[in-house]
């Protein structure tokens, strides 16, 4: 869908999409429009259930108007915006209109970007492996009314960073483990650096003279090597500091030795979506010049059963040099984010780290697929992240830490268990208090399990069913509310 800004209103669209208010409150453009057709908006809403109600639709064929819900006039909030949008995408998607026209009512820049936030990420699809297309979006035009198009072409750069983040990220999540293995997904990474982000691969030798053994047990099964990937994007050569935010990239989580059950197990070729959304957060902070200094990092791996896979039972020296006790081989996230969050305090000393993963099925369980779960040492930090995600969309809830918990991750044998016992108790806890344990030099640091909101079974507001994305516009926020220079 190409996105163009206008200020001709009188052209001939196919259809153009206007707004009204709750209670059927007309905006200017619905009032003069429905003046100019002798009524036919109003007389089209008394004969139906429309009352502005955000949802609500009416399409008047005959005129090419879609007439379209706006809610309370006070309550056109970002999450509002967004939901409108998807709603207009979805009706240009399944009619495949050509040359649409949004002019709902005389938005603002701001408003009318969320609008086609909502509208574009609504309506994506994942068709490369479709032998036959049906589903050609390139020859759709969306003309959007501006008074001073070519300053809205250039403001929405901002917005466009964020969604073609969400899209990489979600592009990514999507692909196949026979496809996107470890190393197809370094290669993926190194694209960013087209856009002046530094690219450091830590391949398995370097990796194994390091000591990143947590890391290099996970693989151990696998054809397919690991790599821990970094990207620096450096927006602001003044400052000193550094954001730091890590993902998990698990390309395809079978449970190892531990298998898991055959019922869902495709789900897990999706068990990269944290790296995934690291790639998608660097790519958007990029593309839309923050000034802020961020490294990404990611652990790539596969957890797969072979003669050679690591066992439940192995103790295993981190990189941090604490030792670990496997009692389950499919707890192998927190094994590979532990390495992570060691590597990345040692070599770029970030001011606040932020880790994305796939981490626990109990998250789903606990708050289902719209909150993602967050656990943090540092209240501020919560805060940020809780305020930000209130603004985008993207809830969170902050889930419980402490003592209690630290006890249930106690081994015989070593520093810390990887499963937590009692078994399944408060798994995605003990999860999280696993990771605290790589957390060195008292680092602000924030966990977000995101097992339950990376992906939608049916469908959200601005997400068709499947890969989500969840995170990126969060972070993207949190970094401009909080730490970019103006
Ligand atoms: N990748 C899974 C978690 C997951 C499950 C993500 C379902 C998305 C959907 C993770 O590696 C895992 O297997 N976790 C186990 C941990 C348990 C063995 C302590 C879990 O949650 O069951
Ligand atoms: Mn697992
Ligand atoms: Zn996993």
């Amino acid at each position: 869908m190409n996105i163009k800004f206008t200020s001709e209103i009188n052209k001939d669209y196919d259809l153009t999409i206007i707004g009204i208010y709750k209670k059927n409150k007309f905006s200017n453009i619905a009032n003069k429009t429905d003046k100019k057709l002798n009524g036919i908006i109003s007389k089209s809403i008394k004969n139906s259930t429309f009352n502005g109600e955000i949802g609500d639709l009416v399409h008047i064929h005959s005129e090419k108007l879609l007439i379209v819900g706006l809610g309370e006039e006070k309550d056109l909030t970002e999450i509002n915006l967004q939901k409108i949008g998807g709603k207009i995408g979805l009706i240009l998607q399944k009619e495949k209109v050509k040359n649409s026209f949004i002019f709902l009512d005389n938005f603002s820049d701001e408003n009318n970007f969320k609008i086609i936030y909502g509208l574009i990420l609504k309506t994506y699809t994942f068709t490369k492996y479709k032998t036959e297309n049906t589903d050609d979006k390139t020859n759709q035009s969306i003309f959007v009314y501006s008074q001073n198009p070519q300053k809205s072409e250039n403001d929405f750069l901002k917005t466009k960073a964020i969604i073609d983040g969400i899209t990489t990220t979600r592009n990514l999540a999507n692909e196949p483990s026979n496809v996107l293995t470890t190393t197809e997904f370094v290669k993926e990474v190194k694209n960013l650096s087209k856009l002046g982000i530094k690219i450091e691969i830590i391949d398995e030798k370097q990796l194994k003279k390091m000591g990143a053994n947590l890391i290099l047990s996970v693989a151990k099964g696998s054809e397919y090597p690991p790599y821990i990937v970094s990207m620096s994007y450096t927006g602001n050569k003044k400052s000193k500091n550094t954001i730091g935010i890590i993902g998990k990239g698990l390309c395809f989580d079978s449970g190892g030795i531990s298998i898991k059950p055959s019922k869902g197990m495709d789900e897990m070729k999706s068990d990269m979506t944290g790296a995934a959304t690291v790639v998608g957060i660097m790519e958007s902070l990029a593309k839309r010049k923050a000034k802020v200094n961020v490294v990404g990092v990611i652990g790539l791996a596969e957890n797969m059963p072979d003669g050679n896979s690591y066992k439940p039972g192995d103790v295993i020296k981190s990189l941090s040099g604490k030792t670990v006790e496997v009692l389950n081989t499919d707890a192998e996230g927190r094994l590979v984010l532990g390495d992570c969050i060691t590597y990345t305090i040692k070599n770029f000393k970030p001011n606040l780290i932020i880790d994305f993963a796939t981490l626990t099925g109990a998250i789903i369980i606990a708050l289902g697929e719209e909150i993602t779960g967050l656990f943090s040492n540092n209240k501020e930090l919560a805060k940020k992240l809780i305020t930000s995600g209130l603004k985008t969309g993207e809830e969170l809830w902050q889930m419980p830490m402490g003592t209690k918990f630290k006890n249930m991750i106690k081994s015989n044998i070593a520093d810390m268990n990887n499963l937590g016992k009692p078994e399944r108790t408060a798994s995605s806890i003990t999860a999280a208090e696993f990771l605290e344990n790589f957390v060195e030099n008292d680092t602000p640091w924030a966990h977000l399990d995101i097992a339950g909101t990376a992906w939608t079974s049916s469908g959200n507001d601005i997400s068709p069913k499947g890969l989500t994305g969840v995170g990126v516009n969060l972070i993207n926020e949190f970094i401009s509310n909080y730490y970019e220079e103006k």
